[in-house]
């Protein structure tokens, strides 16, 4: 069985996509910390994140590079937003992602483009969404937790530019599937998505 979970950055789509690992019993992968991998290679590398062949380069970043603090932090979010944009950057991500998708028993997979391109053959795909405001407040609680510093509408800004370049991209453009069921978690507590969440994927199974 392969759960689907795609969305924009702070829709409370990781919180959903761990939930429903834990609740089905299944292996769960954030694909967005790939991407942040390939950001943070850019940035070590000293490259440009925005030169198709630098991000390509920094791909082969070590396994190590995952467990890194850095990878959650906004810049890192900002740099995997850029390359992302790059087809051979996504091209070389794929079979990993694919493979994780498809191995026996199943998984849960979050990301921008699961249900679309990575497998689009998901027993149950899952939109979620939120509105800019609900999601900048929430990150910026987030930030505040780890004990950063942001402002609000510094946040709000940051997340109108990164969901434009997800959208507005060639490839894999964030958007959801035809057959997703969108879940808008606006005025929705943490518990109350999770509870929705398993029940719409209940359904999905169920039908
Ligand atoms: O989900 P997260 O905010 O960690 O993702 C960071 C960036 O990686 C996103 O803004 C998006 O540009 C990119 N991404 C993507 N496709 C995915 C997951 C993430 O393009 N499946």
């Amino acid at each position: 069985m392969i759960i689907a979970v795609d969305g924009p950055t702070a829709s409370g789509k990781g919180t959903i996509a761990k939930a429903l690992a834990l609740h089905f019993g299944l292996p769960h992968l954030d694909t967005g910390l790939l991407y942040r991998a390939v950001g943070r290679q850019v940035f070590l590398n000293g490259t440009d994140p925005d030169i198709s062949g630098d991000a390509l380069a920094a791909c082969d970043f070590p396994e190590t590079l995952l467990g890194d603090p850095e990878l959650r932090t906004e810049v890192t979010g900002g740099l995997a937003s850029r390359v992302s944009i790059h087809p051979a950057v996504r091209k070389a991500l794929y079979e990993r992602q694919r493979a994780f998708a498809t191995q026996p028993g199943g998984a849960v997979l979050d990301g921008r483009d699961i249900g679309t391109v990575i497998a689009p053959e998901a027993d149950v795909k899952l939109f979620v969404t939120a509105s800019v405001a609900a999601r900048a407040q929430r990150r910026y609680r987030e930030i505040l937790e780890r004990g950063g510093t942001a402002t609000p509408s510094s946040i709000e800004d940051d997340l109108q530019r990164r969901d434009h370049r997800d959208t507005a991209r060639k490839d894999a453009p964030l958007k959801p599937a035809t057959d997703a069921l969108i879940l808008d978690t606006t005025a929705l507590g943490r518990e109350e998505a999770i509870a929705a969440a398993i029940t719409a994927a209940q359904n999905a199974l169920a039908a």
